[in-house]
């Protein structure tokens, strides 16, 4: 049984396992200097999954005013079904409502059936289509959502889990 995954800070040597994990896990895979160049930005933040001392998995956001949108997220193929991506989305979680951002918000591939389930078992919520957001597939997006009520009774903030479906 490999160790539970820690999720910390991506460093300039993680950057060749997180593109071999992009290239395995996406048909328009991000190249090494994209990822560069957004982690370079400074609103954009790159962690990565370790389990015994190799990378697993990844994710890239970007820190909005009022929200977290999340640009990359994959998991090692051979390193999926046992945690590492639920290890990834509870950190996402743990980053909003200590704060002004309330939310986050992702796309998933209209086909990316295992992205839409994932996300749907770490208590996102789809909560609109994009017609045409990928033009190298012609796919739409999907999007969702977690999101923080402002303030619940007891005064700490909770999941909003309504369906708002609309066209985009
Ligand atoms: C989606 C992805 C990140 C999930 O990572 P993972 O480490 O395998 O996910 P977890 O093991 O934490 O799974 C948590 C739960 O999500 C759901 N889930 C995950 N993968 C699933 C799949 N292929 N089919 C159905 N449900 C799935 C299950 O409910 C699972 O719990 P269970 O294993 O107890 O049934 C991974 O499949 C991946 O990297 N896919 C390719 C890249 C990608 O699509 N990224 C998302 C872009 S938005």
């Amino acid at each position: 049984m490999p160790s539970p995954p820690f999720v910390r800070w991506c460093i300039h040597r993680d950057i060749p396992a997180v593109v071999a994990i992009e290239s395995a896990s996406f048909a328009f895979p991000w190249t090494e200097t994209e990822f560069r160049i957004a982690t370079k930005q400074k609103n954009t933040i790159c962690m990565v999954a370790e389990s015994c001392d190799y990378v697993v998995g990844y994710m890239v956001y970007e820190l909005k005013p009022d929200s977290i949108d999340l640009l990359r997220f994959a998991v090692d193929p051979e390193q999926r079904r046992w945690g590492v991506g639920k290890a990834m989305a509870e950190k996402l979680k743990n980053k909003i409502g200590q704060n002004v951002r309330t939310k986050i918000t992702l796309y998933t591939r209209e086909t990316n059936l295992a992205a839409q389930k994932f996300w749907r078992s770490q208590g996102f919520r789809a909560t609109h289509v994009e017609r045409g957001r990928y033009p190298d597939s012609g796919e739409d997006g999907y999007r969702f959502e977690y999101a923080l009520c402002p303030a619940s009774p007891l005064g700490e903030a909770a999941p909003i889990n309504t369906w708002t479906i609309t066209e985009g």
